[in-house]
């Protein structure tokens, strides 16, 4: 298979964490006799110092023009404390999405074993975790009508959802929950916004062409709280674009480390695969990141390319690393590997160059000479 990748950098940690990505990519590519061909483009704060513009057109055209984009973060602290700035990276990122309209942002929340001792959450909680957030990411406040008024005193954002946006991610919520535990639960505001009662209505009529799955409905106060209580219970979590951004977020520290979780956004055009870490502008280019959200995020782009066995193997070999305590400093302070060394090991490993008898002793001893 033969297939284009635009890959978008961005801010931060981002180059360093999608290196790893495209190391591991190419040991698939590789391993499996395809070929990927990356282009490289600007977005965010790095694209601002270079062209003045967060979102340059060219990168559009490149996005277009190909079968899959990777990106890595954007943001920079010194947009962040300052609210008059008239050009921001965000702005990047969401004239991106309203581009290409990628209309389902797919964030799947898993548990490992290895790492369940970071979790905020008692073990017990956490077994068997597994749930998908599915947010809509082109409507709502985030692109509703934006005003503050000449006095300055009064300020606005609108929301505002109009039935099709609801329906064809929703859509997709459904049809992710038929192929997993066939239960979907819309989180709303449905007491309090029209918006909100919009989209319980429009969910309610399409529940019954999706006889096999199971429909509930929670206000998002309670599931913020649900998430932490019984994460167990979710299987597909369905909701709008704000409360999907903060749900998502609380939902990923219950993993034990924000920065193993990947991302995908579809929609009508090219998919963009991501880790939903932001840029962690303190650990720029110290080969100290967390690359698996990254990684993780182009086993989601094999698996969108049709690739099941090459993405399974990824995360195969992904938690080969964390078993075995290859962790970068997130996960272990004291005995860290480096960022490039995580994605040299997890490219071995896919290239099957990874022995299968490690010698445990020196894995313990966490020596990188083990191999
Ligand atoms: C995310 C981020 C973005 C969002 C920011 C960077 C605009 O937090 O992808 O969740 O709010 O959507
Ligand atoms: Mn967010």
């Amino acid at each position: 298979m033969q297939k284009k990748i635009a890959v978008i950098n961005g801010d931060g940690i981002g180059p360093e964490v999608t290196q790893q990505a495209i190391k591991v990519l190419n040991s698939v590519a590789e391993t499996f006799g395809h070929q990927f061909i990356y282009t490289d483009c600007l977005m965010g704060a790095v694209a601002i110092d270079a062209t003045g513009n967060p979102l340059p057109e060219e990168t559009i055209k490149v996005c277009l023009d190909s079968d899959a984009i990777l990106f890595g973060a954007i943001g920079h602290p010194k947009y962040d404390n300052d609210p008059s700035a008239k050009v921001r990276p965000e702005q990047g990122l969401l004239a991106l999405r309203k581009a290409l309209q990628l209309f389902a942002n797919i964030r799947p929340i898993s548990t490992y074993p290895a790492l369940q001792h970071l979790s905020p959450l008692k073990s017990k909680q956490l077994e068997g975790v597994d749930f998908i957030v599915f947010r809509e990411l082109t409507g709502g406040i985030y692109f509703g009508k934006k005003e503050l008024s000449e006095d300055k005193q009064t300020a606005t954002d609108e929301c505002t959802y109009h039935k099709h946006e609801i329906e064809r991610v929703s859509h997709q919520a459904f049809q992710y929950a038929q192929k997993r535990r066939k239960k979907l639960t819309l989180v709303d505001k449905a007491n309090v916004l029209e918006t909100s009662r919009l989209w319980r209505a429009v969910v309610q009529e399409m529940a019954p062409s999706y006889p096999d799955v199971k429909v509930d409905f929670l206000f998002v106060d309670n599931a913020a709280m649900q998430i932490i209580l019984n994460p167990q219970q979710f299987d597909v979590i369905l909701t709008e674009n704000m409360f999907g951004d903060i749900i998502s977020d609380e939902a990923s520290v219950i993993t034990g480390s924000l920065g193993l979780l990947p991302s995908a956004s579809v929609g009508n055009s090219t998919a963009l695969f991501e880790p939903i870490h932001g840029s962690y502008p303190q650990a720029a280019g110290k080969d100290i990141a967390n690359p698996l959200g990254s990684i993780l995020s182009s086993a989601m782009l094999l698996e969108h390319f049709g690739l099941p066995k090459e993405a399974a193997l990824v995360r195969e070999a992904v938690e080969w690393t964390l078993t075995n305590g290859f962790v970068t400093k997130d996960i272990d302070p004291l005995n860290f590997y480096f960022t490039s060394t995580i994605g040299d090991l997890i490219s071995d490993y896919v290239q099957g160059k990874i022995p299968g008898s490690v010698k445990q002793e020196n894995i313990e001893l966490r020596k990188s000479t083990i191999i």
